[in-house]
């Protein structure tokens, strides 16, 4: 940073896409977290910085990556910009507390979101990956791929109708199947039944799929209670985060036959899956792909720059989080 050098200065947790470095660099001093000495970084640029970027995979362990005590050592911070709708990794009562907003990246995932959960409940109940396996190890000419299990009989249960739950909610509309859905407030505008209880809808539903936001509200929300009410026939598709499910509850489950199948594109450890999962047959593991296009990625990536643009041009930022209020500014 050179003495005249009046640009504000960010502080990136960890690697982000180039697209958003790059524009990143040219606006900000960019200070970076994630290299060989983080504390010299933070003890040397801490007391300047003024905005964070972060984001980068989800919480690990379900650890925070923008913690209190980060926040703490970041006196001017004014803005933390998450990459992710999802921002479980970032401590909104610190943020509100210190008068800091933070913002995320909703709406721009919704549909490619929505297309991944429907893909991974049919490749879970219809075994599609399996099937393929199958035929890649020469077995097709020993002997068809056994017959599956079908979404025709069932009534799937989402849990969760924010903005992605209903769009998978109108996706699965084309299938034809009753939908019902669970949330703590019913929805106004969507025909779907609402159930208050989890567990009474995990009753009646023969598929759940999990979308709703991490952190302590719903930690372990998916536990032993509700996949037993979900059945042997049962299926549950995670899109959520993985800290949602009790993940030994399920592991349980799926090797007792409490449940039938799962299809998990998040886990509690990321980037690490438990070896028990890798090495069942009746599950569908994805490494967190749900918006892991270049379209829908870029579309997070901008908002996030324009989220940190607008602040520092004086305009309200564009997709600020509820939980921590965007103060007035003179
Ligand atoms: P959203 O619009 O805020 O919707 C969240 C829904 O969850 C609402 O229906 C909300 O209803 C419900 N909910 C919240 N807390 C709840 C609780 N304690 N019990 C029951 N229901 C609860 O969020 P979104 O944009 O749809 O995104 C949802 C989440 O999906 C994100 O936060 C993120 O964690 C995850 N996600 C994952 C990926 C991926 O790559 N796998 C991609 C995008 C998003 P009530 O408030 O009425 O309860
Ligand atoms: C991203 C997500 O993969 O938006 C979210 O909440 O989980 C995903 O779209 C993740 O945030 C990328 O770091």
């Amino acid at each position: 940073m050179s003495a005249t050098d009046s640009r504000p200065e960010l502080l990136l947790t960890g690697p982000m896409m180039p697209m958003i470095e790059a524009q990143l660099t040219e606006r900000f001093t960019v200070h970076r977290l994630d290299g060989t000495d983080p504390e010299a970084v933070l003890a040397q640029a801490g007391p300047r910085i003024r905005a964070v970027a972060t984001g980068v995979g989800s919480t690990a362990g379900g650890k925070r990556r923008v913690t209190g005590d980060l926040l703490a050592r970041l006196p001017k911070v004014e803005i933390v910009a998450n990459f992710g709708v999802g921002y479980d990794a970032v401590d909104t009562d610190a943020a509100a507390e210190r008068g800091i907003v933070v913002t995320n990246t909703p709406g721009v995932l919704d549909d490619e979101v929505a297309d991944l959960s429907v893909a991974l409940l049919l490749a879970t109940i219809r075994r599609l990956p399996q099937a393929e396996r199958h035929l890649r190890a020469g077995l097709w000419p020993k002997g068809g791929f056994p017959l599956t299990p079908t979404l025709r009989d069932r009534t799937i249960g989402i849990v969760g109708m924010g903005r992605i739950g209903r769009a998978i909610a109108r996706r699965l509309e084309g299938f034809g199947r009753p939908i019902v859905y669970h949330s703590r407030r019913p929805v106004a505008d969507v025909p779907y039944r609402h159930y208050p209880s989890l567990v009474e809808m995990a009753r009646d539903a023969d598929a759940l799929i999990v979308i709703v936001p991490g952190g302590p509200e719903t930690n372990n929300m998916i536990n032993a209670e509700v996949l037993a009410a979900l059945g042997p026939t049962g299926t549950l598709i995670n899109v959520a985060r993985g800290s949602v499910v009790d993940e030994p509850a399920l592991i349980k489950a799926l090797t007792e036959g409490t449940i039938a199948s799962a299809g998990l594109d998040v886990f509690a450890d990321e980037p690490n899956v438990p070896e028990a999962l890798i090495a069942m047959d009746n599950v569908v593991l994805l490494p967190h792909v749900a918006s892991a296009t270049h379209v829908t990625r870029n579309a997070m990536g901008q908002l996030v720059v324009d989220n940190l643009a607008a602040w520092f041009e004086g305009r309200p930022p564009l997709t600020p989080v509820p939980e921590t209020p965007v103060p007035a500014r003179v």
